[in-house]
C-alpha cells in the first residue's frame, strides 16, 4: 500500500493556527523571516533551532501575547494554554493554590477549583505534595506542576517553551515518557519548543527546523516512528537517521 504523503495525511485535519508570511522584528533586529506554518488539530509539533533564533518569539506570537506587524496569524481556536520558559509557578503559593488559580481566574468557585485541581494530582504523581511550596519540590515535580497548571483549564492547544530544559537528563527522560503517557489519556494539540533533538524526535509527529536569525523554516520533518513511543523507539533505526538529518540541517549554527 502506498504511504500517505504529508499533504494527504493532514488534508482533512482542522487547522488551529495558520501563520502566513510572518516577519518579526524587535526594533532593528529582524528575528523571524517569512514564516509559514500550520498547526493541525491533535498533532504534536516541535520547533528546534539555534539559541536566540526566535523560537520563544514565535510561540508567543502563536499564543497571541505579542503581535506581528507583517504577515498574518489566523487562530481558529479560542482557548490556548501557554507554559513560559521560566518561572511558571508562583513561589509564594502552595502547589494546590498555584493549580487552582487559573480555574479561579476563569470564574470557577474557589472550593470547586481546589477540588478539580486535587483530582488531577494523582495523574501527575503529585498527590502527596499539594501543600508544598515550589521551593520544596524537586525540579521534575515543579515541571509536572507547571505543566498541570498549563493543562488544567482544559485548553485544547498547549504551547510549551523548553519545559524540561532545567531538569537533569534522567529526570528529563522520565518526564518525556510521562508526557507521552499523559497525552494518550488527555488528547491535545501540542507545540513544543526544545533544543533537545532526541526529545523532539521521541515526542513529535512533525519537527520544524529553524535557521539562525533572521530565522526561516529550513524544513519541516515528519517523524515516521510508530506510536505510542517508548524507550524502545530510541533504538528504532529511523531514530538515528532522523537525528543525523536534523543535525545536518541545523549545521554549525546549532
Ligand atoms: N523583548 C525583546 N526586545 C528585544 N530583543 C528581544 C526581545 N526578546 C527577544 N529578543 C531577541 O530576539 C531574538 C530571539 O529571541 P527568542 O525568541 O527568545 O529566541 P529563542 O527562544 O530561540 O532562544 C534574540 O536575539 C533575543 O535577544
Ligand atoms: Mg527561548
Amino acid at each position: 500500500m502506498k504511504k500517505p504523503s504529508q499533504t494527504n495525511f493532514y488534508r482533512d485535519k482542522k487547522v488551529l493556527i495558520d501563520i502566513k508570511d510572518l516577519d518579526y522584528c524587535f526594533d532593528d533586529l529582524q528575528v523571524l523571516k517569512n514564516i509559514n506554518l500550520k498547526i493541525f488539530e491533535k498533532e504534536f509539533l516541535s520547533i528546534v533551532g539555534p539559541s536566540g533564533c526566535g523560537k520563544t518569539t514565535l510561540l508567543k506570537i502563536m499564543a497571541g501575547l505579542i503581535d506581528s506587524k507583517s504577515g498574518n496569524v489566523e487562530r481558529n481556536i479560542f482557548d490556548i494554554a501557554y507554559m513560559p520558559q521560566k518561572g511558571a509557578l508562583f513561589e509564594w503559593k502552595t502547589l494546590i493554590s498555584n493549580l487552582a488559580l487559573p480555574l479561579i481566574v476563569k470564574g470557577e468557585e474557589k472550593k470547586q477549583a481546589y477540588q478539580k485541581a486535587r483530582n488531577f494530582l494523582e495523574d501527575f504523581n503529585l498527590e502527596k505534595f499539594e501543600n508544598y511550596y515550589p521551593s520544596q519540590l524537586s525540579g521534575g515535580m515543579k515541571q509536572r506542576g507547571a505543566f498541570l497548571r498549563t493543562m488544567i483549564t482544559g485548553s485544547e492547544l498547549i504551547l510549551l517553551d523548553e519545559p524540561f530544559a532545567s531538569v537533569d537528563e534522567i529526570n528529563r527522560r522520565k518526564l518525556q515518557l510521562w508526557l507521552i503517557e499523559l497525552l494518550r489519556r488527555y488528547s491535545k494539540t501540542v507545540v513544543l519548543v526544545t533544543h533537545d533533538i532526541e526529545e523532539a524526535i521521541l515526542l513529535s509527529d512533525r519537527i520544524v527546523i529553524m535557521s539562525d536569525k533572521p530565522s526561516k523554516i529550513i524544513e519541516t520533518i515528519n517523524v515516521d516512528i510508530p506510536k505510542p513511543r517508548s524507550l524502545e523507539s530510541l533504538t528504532d533505526p529511523r531514530f538515528s537517521t532522523l537525528e543525523k538529518k536534523i543535525y545536518e540541517l541545523l549545521g554549525s549554527s546549532f
